[in-house]
């Protein structure tokens, strides 16, 4: 049995300053580095209303969104109908999610205005954790339909912007029988680090003349100091099922949408196993040290959830979500290290000066998990 460690980094909060924007070499960094994906949840202003197929929930999290949309009736009465969808998604494994879209007031088929969408989701690539674009795959039952519906979406940020494209396929189109094919395409651009407005379309294959093509237009919002995102936004279709986007109606519905990240993985947090039999040899910190990584924060996780850094190395977290976070050390080590909270857009570093694993997590947000391996002098890449 090895006794814990004592922790050899420098705490050296080298410290809370704005980085210099190096966004190109980050990325390169990280393209390079290959890092292993740890999906993280969803916010509004990476995706816009109805093409927003790529979402996945956090491993052990659930993913709660709440999207309502009402429209309003032919005077004298103008009668307000109400068309909430309610999704409920599971993180089954970093890169997999399941679960299931309720909307009570679904017009696909008139006659059966309870549609349910049961999908998989698997994210085998995510920018934001370093490939160049974001493959989204879906595989669903829509239990309406009675039909096994498909999509991929690809999806890119280059600066403010971010691109989606959506193909799809239902394999019995709104109940009539044939398989028609889908696609899509839609932007979010950000205003601001909270602010974002978003547009898609989204047309059947072979439209035929007389149907719609689906749309939606909104304002998507950061709810900061919180996990939580919301939309405002028009649509013309009920809800957000493959089945439900492909075609559009001929009402303009409004509505909105919030999302609620449920960290259900803060009651089954396992600690970590102590950091591995390093030498505690520390040192003071360094200053201007010659190697640096730097680690984003961003939609719920740590850009790279794994880094190997040679001795000396200073990591820098930098956050860029609307929310803070911490850099802490799971617990058994013996010096615990702890960022305290890192507010949106200010980075928090630290030095490492003796080889060994160590394993650090987020304090308000557990599933949020990273791992820091600091090998000898020489032998890193
Ligand atoms: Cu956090």
């Amino acid at each position: 049995m090895q006794t814990p460690t004592r922790l050899p980094a420098t705490v050296a909060p080298l410290l809370a300053a704005r980085t210099p924007g190096n966004a190109g070499r980050l990325a390169v960094a990280l393209i390079a580095a290959g890092v292993p994906a740890v999906a993280g949840a969803q916010s509004t202003l990476d995706a816009p209303e109805n093409v927003s197929h790529g979402w996945v929930a956090a491993p052990g999290a659930v993913q709660f969104n709440f999207l309502h949309r009402f429209s309003r009736g032919p005077a004298p009465i103008h009668k307000v109908t109400n068309a909430p969808t309610f999704t409920v998604g599971v993180g089954l494994l970093p890169w997999l999610t399941l679960g299931t879209s309720y909307l009570s007031n679904s017009d696909l088929i008139p006659e059966i205005p309870n549609e349910w969408e049961s999908f998989l989701r698997i994210a085998p690539l995510q920018q934001d954790l370093g490939a160049p674009v974001d493959v989204f795959l879906q595989g669903s039952w829509n239990g309406a339909a009675k039909s096994v519906d498909g999509s991929i979406l690809f999806g890119r940020r280059v600066g403010r912007v971010k691109l989606v494209a959506l193909a799809g396929v239902l394999g019995d189109a709104f109940r009539f029988g044939p398989t028609r094919a889908l696609i899509g395409g839609g932007a979010t651009v950000r205003l601001s680090r909270f602010i974002a407005v978003s547009g898609d379309l989204v047309s059947l294959a072979d439209r035929a003349g007389a149907e719609k093509v689906s749309w939606s237009a909104g304002l998507q919002v950061g709810v900061k100091a919180s996990p939580h995102s919301m939309s405002l936004h028009a649509s013309n279709v009920a809800g957000r099922t493959l089945q439900g986007i492909a075609r559009g109606t001929g009402r303009t519905r409004y509505g909105f949408e919030y999302t609620v990240p449920i960290t259900l993985s803060r009651f089954f947090h396992r600690t970590s196993e102590p950091a591995d039999g390093a030498k505690a040899t520390p040192r003071a910190a360094r200053t201007g040290a010659e190697k640096a990584v730097v680690i984003d924060l961003r939609n719920l996780r740590y850009s790279r959830g794994r880094v190997e850094v040679p001795v000396g190395t200073t990591v820098t977290w930098r956050n860029r979500d609307p929310l803070a976070h911490t850099v802490t050390a799971d617990s058994g080590s013996a010096q615990p290290w702890d960022s305290g909270l890192v507010e949106t857009e200010r980075t928090w570093s630290l030095t490492f000066d003796a080889p060994g694993t160590f394993t650090y997590h987020c304090t308000p947000h557990p599933f949020m998990k990273g791992t820091v391996i600091v090998t000898p002098a020489g032998t890193a890449r």
